[in-house]
């Protein structure tokens, strides 16, 4: 008798505890903690709020976010200063996310539910200063393994960006010089790391305090722009990034060799000085690829390139970590981490 009440007891508890687990996998939460905005304007417009869980398209995937990466574009477009066509208020920020699928749409093929990814999500969307995020499956990739959520959420975009201005937009090649401006920042800091494992040249321009980093990442020369003229240093090169617009890139055409390309991310060159220094000239936008993520996680693992994080910030501690991203002075990356 004994026995049998004990069973029916266990029986019981089974059902009950079948159910609860059921009910778990079967119910996402309705809400979600998010940083949004419902206005443009300085970092008080930041609401760290209940949101609900984003929807998922057929080819998108439900990612529990772990890490967040912060980028200039982020107070951009909390300013206004970047307009992003179709953004609605309100708006979710972040555009850089690791984490673990959660669900995934009827077309996903590459992917499924406990995957760890990390992704640049379309400008257009954003998202990522959130608990969960809705992530196309084509602009994300399996997190390179080497690293953890918060250094693999601080490379998609500012990776991506380096990746499309040297290899895409430029070509790259071993034999070639690259001057990178603004190189121990967010891009600048992959920009060096791609071109090195390319076999480039790297001459790199930064504040004294930031010379030992770069060296350790491999530049070859370093200009402290502050007290140096970068022209005594680069000449003759194949290649320009510029991440710095201004007095500085209106100073770089004339460093570049014949038929050599200078791509800036911040503004398009003045074609008419192109044509005067008989070189190349673009402006691009980061588009995502989450072909182009598997590539940069092989490098990773590979030990090529190493994504620098100089500080975090929980989730609500957005405007933190905004305010030191818009000093101007990060090195490497912020990322904010989220519970
Ligand atoms: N077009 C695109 O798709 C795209 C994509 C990504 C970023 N961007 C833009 O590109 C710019 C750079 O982005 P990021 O993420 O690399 O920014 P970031 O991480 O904030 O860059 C900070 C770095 O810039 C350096 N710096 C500042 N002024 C400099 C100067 N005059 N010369 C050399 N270095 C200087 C600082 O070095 P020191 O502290 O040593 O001075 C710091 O390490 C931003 O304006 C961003 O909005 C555009």
């Amino acid at each position: 008798m004994k026995r049998f009440a004990a069973l029916r007891t266990l029986t019981r508890l089974g059902a009950v505890l079948g159910a609860a687990a059921i009910a778990g996998a079967q119910s996402s939460p309705a809400t979600m903690k998010a940083v949004r905005i419902h206005e443009h304007g300085d970092v008080s417009v930041l609401r760290y709020e209940d949101a609900p869980i984003p929807e998922l398209g057929p080819a998108d995937l439900l990612v529990r976010v772990h890490a967040a990466g912060v980028n200039p574009v982020d107070w951009k477009f909390r300013t206004g200063a970047f307009r992003m066509p179709g953004a609605a208020f309100p708006a979710t920020l972040g555009f850089d996310v690791s984490g673990v699928i959660e669900r995934v749409g009827p077309q996903v093929t590459k992917f499924k539910p406990g995957d760890e990814v990390y992704a640049y999500l379309n400008l257009q969307k954003g998202g990522g200063y959130a608990q969960f995020a809705a992530v196309a499956e084509s602009e994300a990739a399996l997190k390179p393994r080497s690293i953890d959520h918060i250094h693999a959420g601080a490379t998609p975009l500012a990776a991506l960006t380096a990746w499309q201005a040297l290899i895409d937009t430029a070509g790259l090649r071993a034999d070639q010089t690259v001057l990178i401006h603004a190189a121990a920042g967010g891009v600048g800091h992959f920009a060096v790391q791609i071109a090195k494992a390319k076999g480039a040249r790297v001459v790199a321009t930064a504040s004294e305090r930031n010379h030992a980093f770069l060296k350790d990442l491999g530049a070859d020369v370093v200009v402290d722009y502050r007290t140096q003229r970068f022209e005594d240093f680069a000449k003759n090169v194949d290649v320009v990034l510029d991440a710095v617009g201004g007095d500085t890139q209106a100073r770089s055409y004339a460093v570049l060799k014949p038929g050599g390309i200078l791509v800036s991310i911040v503004q398009p060159p003045n074609q008419a000085r192109l044509d005067e220094h008989n070189i190349r000239g673009a402006v691009i936008l980061v588009k995502p690829a989450g072909s182009q993520l598997v590539l940069i996680a092989e490098m990773i693992d590979a030990g090529q390139i190493k994504p620098h994080v100089s500080a975090t910030f929980p989730l609500e501690q957005a405007a933190d970590a905004q305010r030191a991203v818009e000093t101007g002075s990060t090195r490497g990356k912020i990322v904010l981490t989220v519970p």
